[in-house]
């Protein structure tokens, strides 16, 4: 996140949005130099985008949280603005860059742990919900058809305006936590329904079932059209672990904050005239890609998006009774562990030797260099393990991953 010092707002930048009086006092700083620093990003935002005002937001997500991303600077900038800073609405955490309770365990260092703690402690102090997961759905902030809500985790701003119908750009760290403080967004991109139509038909020429598929199919989408929204067709009934996948998948490599899905997506679009197949070949050549030749995995990171309730019962009863024999990271949010927990799930996968790393992801924690390949069935994982943490990559289905674990072998 920017310092403030280097942040300029311009008074003219507010002549062309309609402010309501409560918005106008806080840029005047009559409400604190929390509010005021956020109104000047927001409205600053709504000038740079043609926003014709502000629109209040049901809930916000902020990513942005690792220290490994912020750093000193970024530490700094929330500390300033929680001296008087408040959220004003439902505001939930990206991942950190380690599990909160048990950064021990994941080999994260006291240092890193000292800084961390301090930027989780800056946001708590603002009102925010340190639930540290970029499926913020699965524990309590899932918005619903039309709300207009400002999320920045990338996959799951797709999941909300994509599978929930939620309204969302793709905010920033700075841009979401002073949305947090003001209660509002700038009206524009995703939050209007003329920029929310499908442009291009994707119809799927093969049936897909696992989550890495929906990972290969999203890059492949992506690799196509870029970040035009697509309107995908003859997808059959996909669980909702397949529609995370793709979510992020879609985000990471074609850039869109939004798809269309036939049977899925709740809100209409119109038919675009332009179209592509997606042929077998297509999600073959997709996965290939996502899978460096001959590597031989030394992790096996499951979790990216954090893992579904669905996902650790699977794990549960494949791993009851045995070991896993390769490091083994399954990355979960605290809310969705601790209802695993009262299942009595968490047990089998804790005495498998498995490590249950909550709060954080293979991708954010700092553990560059850590391993040299990670399998993972995840398509945006297998992206920033190789751009941030300089792994090689296998991805394979969420079954093979597990039965790697605990054998060594791919089936
Ligand atoms: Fe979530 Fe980390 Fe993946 S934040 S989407 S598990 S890169």
């Amino acid at each position: 996140m920017p310092a403030l010092s280097v942040f300029h707002f311009k008074t003219d930048w507010c002549e062309n949005m309609d402010l309501t009086s409560q918005e106008k006092e806080m840029l005047d700083g009559k409400r604190g130099h929390a509010a005021k620093k956020s109104m000047e990003i927001l409205v600053a935002l709504g000038a740079i985008f043609g926003a014709a005002r502000l629109v209040p937001v049901k809930s916000v997500q902020i990513a942005g949280v690792s220290y490994d991303n912020l750093g000193d600077a970024g530490l700094e900038y929330l500390e300033s603005l929680s001296k008087d800073g408040k959220v004003t609405v439902k505001t939930t955490l990206n991942p950190a860059g380690m599990d909160l309770e048990n950064y021990k365990s994941l080999g994260i260092s006291e240092d890193f742990a000292i800084k961390q703690k301090e930027v989780i402690s800056a946001f708590v102090k603002m009102g925010v919900d340190a639930s540290c997961t970029c499926t913020p759905y699965y524990v309590g902030n899932k918005p619903g058809l039309g709300e207009h809500v400002a999320w920045s985790e990338s996959s799951a701003v797709a999941y909300a305006n994509s599978v929930l119908g939620a309204r969302t750009n793709r905010e920033g760290g700075p841009s979401a936590l002073a949305a947090a403080i003001c209660g509002r967004t700038p009206m524009y991109g995703m939050h209007l329904a003329e920029n929310r139509q499908a442009q291009v038909v994707v119809k799927l020429g093969r049936a897909i079932k696992t989550t890495a598929e929906f990972g290969a199919l999203g890059k492949a989408i992506g690799d196509k059209i870029g970040n035009k929204i697509p309107l995908i067709v003859g997808v059959k009934k996909p669980g909702g672990e397949c529609l995370k996948s793709l979510s992020a998948s879609i985000a990471t490599y074609g850039g869109t904050s939004m798809f269309h899905m036939e049977g899925v997506t709740p809100e209409k679009t119109i038919v675009p005239k332009a179209g592509i197949i997606i042929t077998e070949k297509d999600i073959a050549a997709a996965l290939a890609s996502m899978n460096d030749d001959g590597a031989e995995p030394d992790l096996i990171a499951l979790g990216c998006p954090h893992l579904s309730l669905g996902e650790m019962e699977k794990i549960s009863s494949v791993f009851a009774g045995k070991k896993v024999v390769v490091e083994t990271w399954l990355c979960v949010s605290r809310g969705v562990y601790k209802q695993a927990c009262e299942l009595g799930i968490a047990e089998a996968i804790t005495a498998s030797g498995a490590k249950i790393a909550c709060d954080t992801c293979m991708v954010v924690a700092p553990v560059a260099g850590r391993w040299k390949c990670v399998g993972t069935d995840s398509a945006k994982s297998c992206y920033y393990s190789r751009a941030k943490n300089k792994f090689k990559v296998r991805v394979a289905s969420f079954d093979a991953c597990l039965s790697y674990a605990i054998s060594k072998r791919w089936d």
